[in-house]
């Protein structure tokens, strides 16, 4: 029984998986010298960037903190423009408002829920910004169109940069039909991932920017440490810096105005554990949305996240569009009864133009964005996590054919 719900063993939407592996790995940190950022953040990185196919990556505390990281490394402020989706948690925009950035929104394709590369050009085209930077969101863990969306980018000299939060573990076939991994930053600058519990791999909380731009990974540490610098042959006032030919060992510099994004090498410990059962984890979510679409096929007031062929998603979610209207039954209502039945689930996102920052803001309302609005009106983030059980996916089709065809 849960305290929480009163319901006996409650399948939440989404959770981590913890093996003694990864318990083992974070009691060895603790009983060794270093619990802050230390050789295990080096470890995990690279084996991190390893995963992905990027040059370089760079954990921080969230997936939050790598996005604000990103907007900083870039250098952007009140002069530039950020464009993003609507369906995306707050982190996506707050991370551009974070430097002052204007952000516009840009709605998605009907099908895929991802950022619209046709809408983008139009944006593109018009908007007006000292840097112009656009961040595609792989929502559900479904790479955006990344080929199209480069290719406008460069056509019209905006930068773009990945959140990739839902994403580790995804991939597409690029221009060229080879197989790029989310992250990899083939068709982008940078790659933020967060590793949040009920993200493909988990550190608690914490994140990460994949490049292969040994610059921005350099400016991406600074920022993560106070923006400060340690590197001799960066000083300023070597005279302060140097004793001869020597640096002081005691010596940094503060360039820029940084922040403390850290990670703990007990995040990073356990992040590394994990990221070696990734390709394990992401089949396993795979499986089970291919249950949910064959279990719910026959069900004709659900529409599902279109796969377009090539696209590997990672299964961060599994989203139902539910046509509330013609079953009868509000969300609230099904969202209940799948409660009683012990199946917990949640609605991704409010889209971002109608939360009343922005709407205060930018202006923007309801009908700015068809197409994220109607999604908005239709989801349901069912169960999906790799420790779900067969018995736990049955329950889960069963309460969900019961409340929408019983
Ligand atoms: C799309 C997206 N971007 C950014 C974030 C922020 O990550 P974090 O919660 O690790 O700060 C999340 C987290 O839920 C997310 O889903």
């Amino acid at each position: 029984m849960d305290g929480a719900t009163g319901i006996v063993n409650p399948i939440p939407y989404g959770r981590q998986s913890i093996s003694e592996e990864d318990i083992q790995a974070v009691v060895d940190v603790l009983r060794s010298d270093w619990i802050t950022q230390g050789p295990r953040i080096t470890e995990f990185e690279a084996a991190l960037a390893d995963s992905v196919g990027a040059a370089d990556a760079v954990a921080c505390s969230s997936g939050t903190a790598a996005l604000h990281l990103i907007m900083c490394a870039l250098g952007l402020g009140p002069e530039d423009v950020v464009v993003t989706t609507p369906l995306t948690f707050l982190a996506t925009a707050n991370a551009a408002r974070f430097t002052s950035a204007r952000v516009v929104f840009c709605d998605i394709d009907p099908e895929t829920f991802n950022l619209d590369p046709n809408r983008f050009e139009a944006i593109a085209k018009e908007a007006t910004g000292r840097k112009k930077v656009v961040v595609p969101v792989h929502f559900a863990g479904l790479p955006c169109d990344m080929p199209a969306i480069h290719g406008i980018a460069d056509r019209y000299g905006w930068m773009v940069v990945e959140d990739g939060c839902h994403a580790l573990g995804a991939a597409y076939e690029n221009a060229t039909g080879e197989e790029t991994k989310v992250g990899a930053s083939r068709d982008s600058l940078m790659t933020a991932f967060s590793f949040h519990p009920v993200k493909a791999i988990t550190t608690g909380e914490g994140g990460a920017v994949t490049t292969n731009d040994p610059g921005l990974a350099s400016r991406l540490r600074q920022f993560r440490n106070h923006g400060t610098e340690k590197n001799p042959e960066k000083f300023r006032y070597p005279e302060f810096g140097m004793d001869g030919e020597a640096p002081n060992p005691w010596y940094y510099e503060m360039t820029v105005l940084g922040y403390n994004y850290r990670m703990t090498d007990l995040q990073a410990a356990l992040g590394r554990s994990q990221l070696e059962r990734l390709s394990r984890f992401i089949r396993r979510r795979r499986e089970i949305a291919q249950r949910y679409q064959a279990a719910f096929a026959d069900i004709p007031l659900i529409r599902f996240q279109k796969i377009p062929a090539g696209y590997h998603s990672a299964w961060h979610l599994f989203v139902l569009l539910i046509d509330f209207k013609k079953l009868g039954k509000s969300r609230c209502a099904v969202m209940e009864s799948l409660r009683e039945n012990g199946v917990l689930t949640q609605v991704h996102y409010l889209p971002l133009h109608l939360q009343p920052y922005y709407r205060d803001t930018l202006g923007t309302g309801p009908v700015d964005f068809p197409n994220a609005e109607a999604y908005y009106e239709r989801a349901l983030s069912i169960p999906l996590f790799p420790a779900m059980a067969a018995e736990d996916v049955a329950r889960v089709i069963q309460a969900v054919r019961e409340v929408l065809t019983g």
